[in-house]
């Protein structure tokens, strides 16, 4: 790996006071939503490089749920073209695009409402041409120090780094601004792109359109959420093998969890610090029934492991029930998905011809045509 791509100490700082920043800003943004939620615009999404998995479900999608349903316009962007930062293959995207909709409508975001929108990356142009005024905004410095474009690189054992990993912060920045979007839900390794999102959208004000500025300076909304952890206690992810799919069934759901990470200890109690994988299965109960991680493990006591397990499956087959069955029942309607999602990239389109119009008037680059 090239020595430029290595994380280093400051960039570590650096990314401790961002989050610090933005935790303050972001708890501000959850007391004002729910009294204000035609102020907002959320804009979040994700790379469709699998189905989804309940740390996904918990820790980001369960959010955004909740935000759509407090009022707020909410566009998902499915980034196509940003998993072919870390692979160079295209495979499967298509497929995954149409999961990651099951997934979506099975969750609870629904675009019915007429305020939740579902768009892919690559059928959006007007969006994807934000990227070049972008880039005038930025320092090659700057995307050298991205500390999660680091940590991605060195996690895929990349050994060169094309341009397209090393600029996707700056796409990110168009996928948020082009509808100028105020809200992003994202996990705490999204920081540093948003960090980036709020320079440019500053940056571009300042420059081109300092009397009427075009674009709103992003917050990042964090989860609350706990972080849920795969059956072997180390990250949940589809490369790792160690996640439960929305979209298994009970008796897989019911594997996945027998074959579960646990100690020896009989004595079932929460300790988060030295029993991580108990804690986990703790949580997960937890959130499924609503209760706290510690009452979940005094009701089973020295049930041990098996009992743990036996209760996890039962509370969260439970749970996932009714969004399984959402998911099967549009998993028979292609056509559906379908529209969905034309329906999501015409919207991000008007969104986006609108922007780019205003981009090219601020910029000087209209030249009577538009
Ligand atoms: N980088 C995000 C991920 O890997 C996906 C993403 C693309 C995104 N564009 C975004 C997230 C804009 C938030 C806002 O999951």
């Amino acid at each position: 790996m090239e020595e430029k791509f290595e994380v280093k100490p400051e960039d570590v700082e650096l990314e401790s006071a961002t989050f610090k920043e933005s935790t303050a800003r972001s708890q501000a943004l959850w007391e004002d939503l729910p009294r204000n939620p035609g102020k907002y615009r959320v804009l979040t999404g994700e790379r469709p490089t699998g189905p989804l998995h309940i740390g996904h479900l918990f820790g980001t999608v369960a959010n955004r749920v909740r935000i759509q349903n407090l009022g707020a316009t909410t566009f998902i962007v499915i980034a196509d073209y940003q998993v072919l930062t870390d692979r160079d293959t295209a495979d499967s995207v298509s497929a995954n695009v149409h999961e990651a909709i099951l997934d979506y409508l099975a969750s609870g975001l629904d675009p019915e409402n007429g305020r939740t929108f579902f768009f892919s990356h690559s059928h959006v142009p007007e969006l994807n041409q934000l990227l070049l005024p972008f880039m005038s905004l930025v320092t090659t410095a700057e995307l050298d120090r991205n500390p999660t474009v680091k940590e991605e690189i060195r996690a895929a054992g990349l050994r060169q780094v094309n341009a397209l990993m090393y600029t996707y912060p700056i796409h990110q920045a168009a996928d948020i601004l082009f509808c100028k979007g105020n809200v992003v839900p994202v996990g705490r390794d999204q920081l540093p792109h948003l960090e980036l999102t709020r320079k440019i959208a500053r940056r571009f004000n300042e420059r081109f359109a300092p009397t009427t500025p075009i674009f709103p300076v992003p917050d990042a909304l964090l989860s609350d959420l706990p972080v849920v952890l795969g059956t072997d206690g180390q990250k949940m992810s589809k490369s790792r093998g160690n996640t439960i799919m929305l979209r298994m069934t009970a008796e897989e759901t019911a594997k996945a969890i027998k074959s579960a990470k646990t100690d020896g200890e009989r004595h079932i109690a929460y300790d988060p610090q030295n029993r991580p994988e108990v804690a986990n299965l703790l949580r997960l109960v937890a959130i499924c029934a609503g209760e706290t991680p510690e009452a979940v493990a005094e009701r089973i006591g020295d049930g041990g492991g098996g009992k743990l397990k036996a209760l996890l499956t039962e509370t969260l087959n439970a749970y996932l029930a009714p969004l399984r069955e959402r998911r099967a029942r549009y998993a028979e309607d292609a056509a559906y998905v379908r529209s969905v999602l034309r329906k999501g990239v015409e919207r991000a389109r008007q969104e986006a011809i609108t922007t780019l119009k205003q981009v090219r008037k601020a910029m000087n680059m209209d030249h009577g045509l538009d």
